[in-house]
C-alpha cells in the first residue's frame, strides 16, 4: 500500500481563506438578498492599469506571429523584467542587486511556500504569530507539527513585533508591512534582526508583498536597506497588491549571490544556484504575456498608475480607521499597510465576531486565529474594496449595536 505524506494530517481541515470563502458561500446562498461587503482576503477590485494592459495586447500579438512567438522562457525570468527590477528596485535606491539574483515567479504565495525545498529538514525555523499562513503550513507540511518549528509571539504589549529568540532560529520568517497586523519595523528593528541572523547564522527569509504601501519614508522597504543583509536573507516581492496582479500572478524573489550555507561536507553553497536548481527543475516560467504586463509597471505610465491604485486603496484603510476609531475600537496598522487589524470589542472571540459581523452587518473580515493563535480576539479588514462599498461597510459598522 502506498503512503502519504502524514504532515498534511497534521494541517488544519482546509486552508484559511478556503474556510471563510466555503461560510460565506453558505451564507449567501441561505440569505440571497443580502449585499455582502467583502473586507476578508487580500484581494484587489480595481482593474489593472492601462499601461498594463497595453502591454499585455502587444504581447498577445507577438504570440500570434512566427517571428516573435515565443515557447518556453527560461525558467528564471525574461532579462527584459529582471533588468528593470534590478534598476528600479533596488539600483535606483542605492542597492546592489544583479537581475541574475532576481528569480521570477508567480506569487509569493508560491515562492514563499516552496523556498523549504532548498532548506535542511533540521533547521530550527522561526515564524512570527500571528502571521500570513502559509508560512506555517508549508513547513508543517515539510515537518509535521514538530519541535522544530518555533513560534515568536508578536503581542499587542510589543506592538505586534517578535522579541529577539531565545532559543537560537536557523531559519526566520519576517513579513513587513506585516500581513495581518499591519505593522512595520522601523531601521532600527529591522538591523537588530539582520545582525541577530548575520552573528547567529541564520537565514531570514524576509516577505516584502507590502513594500508599496508604506508612506513614512523612514520605513525601511526592502531588507536590503539593512547593510550586509545580502549575507543572510533572501527577499519576496509580489506584483498582486501594488500593481493588480492576484489574477495575473507574478513576483520575484531576491536570492543574493553572498548568501551562502555550509553543506553537511562542510563546503560552501550557494543559495542562489540551489534555488535556481530548484526552479529549473519544478517551474517552468511565468508567463511571457504576464511578464511584459510586469515589465510595464516599471514605464514612467504604469509607475503613477501603480502609485495612485495603492493611494485609492490607502484612502479606503483611512476611511476604515477613522470611522472605527470614533466607533471607539482599537485598531491598529492601515497607516503603512493596507490591512487594518482591529481588537474584537468585549473581548469576543474572533470566528464569533466573524460570524456576527457576517449576519448582522453582512460584511466579511478575516478572524484573527485563523493567522495563528496569538490572533485570537483580534480581527482583519482590508482597504482592498471599493471606495463605495468599504464607506458603506463603515457606515453598516457604525450604526451596529
Ligand atoms: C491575504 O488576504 O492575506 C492575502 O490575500 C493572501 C495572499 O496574498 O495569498
Amino acid at each position: 500500500m502506498f503512503r502519504i505524506n502524514e504532515n498534511y494530517l497534521q494541517l488544519n481541515e482546509s486552508y484559511l481563506f478556503s474556510t471563510i470563502a466555503k461560510r460565506v458561500e453558505k451564507f449567501s446562498a441561505s440569505h440571497p438578498r443580502a449585499d455582502v461587503i467583502r473586507l476578508g482576503i487580500g484581494d484587489v477590485t480595481l482593474p489593472l492599469p492601462p499601461a498594463v494592459i497595453r502591454a499585455m495586447h502587444n504581447a498577445v500579438d507577438e504570440m500570434a506571429v512566427k517571428e516573435t512567438f515565443r515557447g518556453y522562457g527560461p525558467e528564471q525570468g525574461y532579462g527584459f523584467l529582471r533588468e528593470k527590477i534590478t534598476e528600479i528596485d533596488f539600483r535606483q535606491k542605492g542597492i546592489d542587486i544583479s537581475p541574475d539574483e532576481i528569480f521570477i515567479g508567480d506569487g509569493s504565495k508560491s515562492d514563499t511556500g516552496n523556498i523549504g525545498d532548498i532548506l535542511g529538514e533540521n533547521n530550527i525555523v522561526a515564524i512570527t504569530d500571528p502571521v500570513y499562513p502559509v508560512y506555517l503550513d508549508s513547513n508543517i507540511m515539510r515537518l509535521g507539527r514538530s519541535p522544530k518549528i518555533v513560534l515568536l509571539s508578536c503581542g499587542e504589549e510589543n506592538g505586534f513585533l517578535p522579541e529577539m529568540p531565545s532559543q537560537r532560529p536557523d531559519v526566520v520568517y519576517l513579513c513587513y508591512p506585516n500581513n495581518p497586523t499591519g505593522t512595520v519595523m522601523s531601521r532600527e528593528q529591522l538591523k537588530q534582526w539582520v545582525d541577530y541572523a548575520l552573528e547567529n547564522r541564520s537565514l531570514i527569509l524576509f516577505d516584502a508583498a507590502y513594500e508599496a504601501f508604506i508612506r513614512n519614508k523612514e520605513v525601511p522597504r526592502s531588507i536590503y536597506e539593512i547593510e550586509r543583509a545580502k549575507e543572510c536573507a533572501i527577499e519576496f516581492r509580489s506584483f498582486s497588491k501594488n500593481a493588480g496582479f492576484t489574477g495575473l500572478r507574478c513576483s520575484y524573489t531576491v536570492v543574493p549571490k553572498s548568501l551562502v550555507a555550509r553543506s553537511a561536507g562542510e563546503s560552501q553553497v550557494s543559495l542562489n544556484s540551489l534555488w535556481n536548481r530548484r526552479q529549473s527543475t519544478k517551474f517552468n516560467g511565468t508567463p511571457y504575456i504576464v511578464q511584459r504586463a510586469a515589465e510595464a509597471v516599471y514605464s514612467p505610465e504604469g509607475q503613477q498608475e501603480v502609485r495612485d491604485m495603492v493611494s485609492y486603496y490607502m484612502r479606503n484603510a483611512e476611511m476604515i480607521r477613522k470611522g472605527l476609531t470614533e466607533k471607539g475600537w482599537t485598531l491598529f496598522g492601515g497607516e503603512n499597510s493596507p490591512y487594518i487589524w482591529l481588537k474584537c470589542p468585549d473581548r469576543t472571540d474572533s470566528w464569533i465576531f466573524f460570524d456576527r459581523l457576517l449576519e448582522e452587518c453582512h460584511i466579511v473580515g478575516t478572524p484573527g486565529v485563523g493567522f495563528g493563535s496569538k490572533g485570537e480576539g483580534y480581527f482583519r479588514l482590508t482597504a482592498f474594496n471599493s471606495h463605495e462599498k468599504t464607506a458603506e461597510a463603515v457606515e453598516r459598522i457604525k450604526g451596529w449595536v
